[in-house]
């Protein structure tokens, strides 16, 4: 099966931040692709900016190396490489002074779809913001795009939001979690909306409960310096799980379209009801025999910041009643596994009597690595001497089932970019969806605060601490086993 690919309208790109990380590992390698796929006009212009001194061939050189690092695909297509270099140009921006700003006018000058992609701080938004506007160089047609982390709490949130409203509507603004532009979390959509199959089970009479877990085998490396600030919460919870969360839990939207996707999923978070202290753990990692603890990572032997996170959280709706939906994420832990799992209930009633057994049907949608779903029924264990009963998986792997479709799912980045360019909101974070999952997280995080709690140790290579196993023991249920 060949991808379709569906063209896209000439874009002026800028990159605000464009020397760093995310420019190199990400946002560059993704819009080669993009190119490859022939979704990047003869027209478009990709314009990086920083306030590194560097010209235009500079940067094309830095973006050359970072496409050749992380793009695979580089060394096969030189050529093409070389001709995508050509829409890429430079301009050296002081984002709170003045240099710069007349110069990246004159490079802008297409009656084009015009898209600031904000890859730098929080903190600068409301400046760069500023500045676009004063110079006049936000069009009618133009988009912004800001990643996370949006704010620390729901008042930095606001203030965030109020600061980029005052220069740009709402339909402009492109708040990107890159969670919700993995291939599999669409696909949750579409298994949920575009099956029979599930949606009548889809709720408090049949499903008993719900795992959410985003586990990680690296641990904080480099970026010890935001994460201590930040830690499993605010870094993974408040973001891309509930983003997972909402896209499980939600209603139907009445149609695709981006404000009812994000009305429904707005409801989930609104639903949610305040955590106990006792339905919360936190962990952090100790030093192992390949790698440093955490606080040796982020120098600070004291430092309580969380590198694991368990809940269990509740959604005070009709759909979801009495339904707990368990959420783990962490650092340094036994494998690199994202998956959600919809655990059903047993049949009420077993004709096969005791000795056969019984069990529930699970339904598993592995994110990553090897998205795939998996649903275990169950069936008669094959041979003679009466009805036993075991439980097989009806497994479907994408990459094998889609063919090249499947191994060649584009990353997250790229569809985000390009929904940006198209002008599609419907992966992206509404304000008051952002609002409202800081509105649920902050009283977590200042009752940890404030009793002064210090996360469990726990050893790297493991499922995180004891206490996240007991979260599901003392219900009479367990975790999913963390495999790669
Ligand atoms: C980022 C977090 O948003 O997501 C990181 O800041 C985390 O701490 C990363 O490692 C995980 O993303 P992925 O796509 O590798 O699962």
């Amino acid at each position: 099966m060949v991808a379709r690919v569906i063209p896209v309208d000439p874009f002026e790109l800028v990159v605000f931040g464009a020397t760093g990380d995310l420019a190199r590992r990400k946002i560059l390698p993704s819009l080669f692709r993009r190119f490859l796929a022939g979704q990047v006009p003869d027209t478009a212009k990709i314009v990086g900016a920083a306030r590194t001194d560097m010209d235009s061939a500079g940067f094309q050189t830095f973006a050359k190396d970072a496409i050749v690092e992380f793009s695979p695909l580089a060394a096969s297509h030189e050529a093409q490489l070389a001709e995508f270099l050509k829409h890429l140009s430079y301009v050296s921006i002081d984002a709170r002074g003045k240099s710069g700003w007349a110069e990246l006018k004159k490079t802008l000058q297409g009656d084009c779809v015009r898209a600031f992609y904000f890859s730098v701080g929080p903190g600068l938004f409301g400046d760069l913001a500023e500045r676009l506007h004063a110079h006049g160089i936000v069009t009618p047609k133009c988009r912004v795009v800001v990643e996370k982390p949006f704010g620390r709490d729901l008042e930095s949130a606001r203030v965030l939001n109020k600061g980029l409203a005052q220069y740009f509507a709402e339909d402009q603004i492109y708040r990107i979690d890159h969670y919700l532009g993995k291939e599999t979390v669409q696909n949750l959509m579409a298994v949920r909306f575009g099956n029979l199959l599930f949606e009548p089970l889809w709720n408090a009479q049949f499903v008993d409960h719900i795992q959410i877990t985003v586990a990680e085998t690296v641990g904080v490396g480099g970026r010890g310096e935001y994460y201590d600030k930040s830690g499993a919460m605010r870094d993974m919870v408040q973001n891309h799980l509930m983003q997972l969360l909402c896209l499980i839990a939600m209603e139907p939207p009445s149609k695709f379209d981006p404000d009812a996707v994000r009305d429904e999923k707005l409801k989930v978070i609104r639903a949610l009801e305040p955590v106990a202290p006792e339905d919360i753990v936190r962990g952090q990692y100790r030093a192992g025999k390949d790698g440093p603890s955490y606080a040796e990572e982020v120098n600070d032997a004291k430092s309580s910041t969380e590198s694991f996170i368990a809940l269990k959280a509740h959604i005070a709706n009709w759909r979801w009643n009495g339904t707990p939906f368990y959420l783990r994420t962490g650092k340094r832990l036994r494998a690199r596994m994202s998956e959600i799992v919809v655990v059903f209930k047993e049949p009420p009633h077993s004709i096969f009597g005791a000795d056969a057994g019984r069990s529930a049907n699970i339904l598993t949608i592995r994110l990553q690595p090897d998205e795939g779903m998996t649903l275990q029924v169950t069936i008669k264990e094959p041979g003679p001497g009466g009805m036993r009963l075991i439980d097989v998986p009806l497994d479907m792997s994408f990459a094998e089932a889609l063919g090249e479709t499947g191994t060649e799912m584009p990353d997250a980045y790229e569809r985000l970019i390009m929904d940006v360019i198209r002008g599609n909101q419907t992966l992206f974070m509404r304000g008051d969806e952002v609002e409202a999952a800081w509105a649920w997280t902050d009283p977590m995080i200042a009752g940890w605060d404030k009793r002064r709690e210090v996360p469990q140790l726990y050893h790297p290579g493991t499922n995180g601490p004891e206490d996240s196993l007991m979260l599901l023991h003392r219900d009479g249920r367990r975790w999913r086993d963390l495999e790669a």
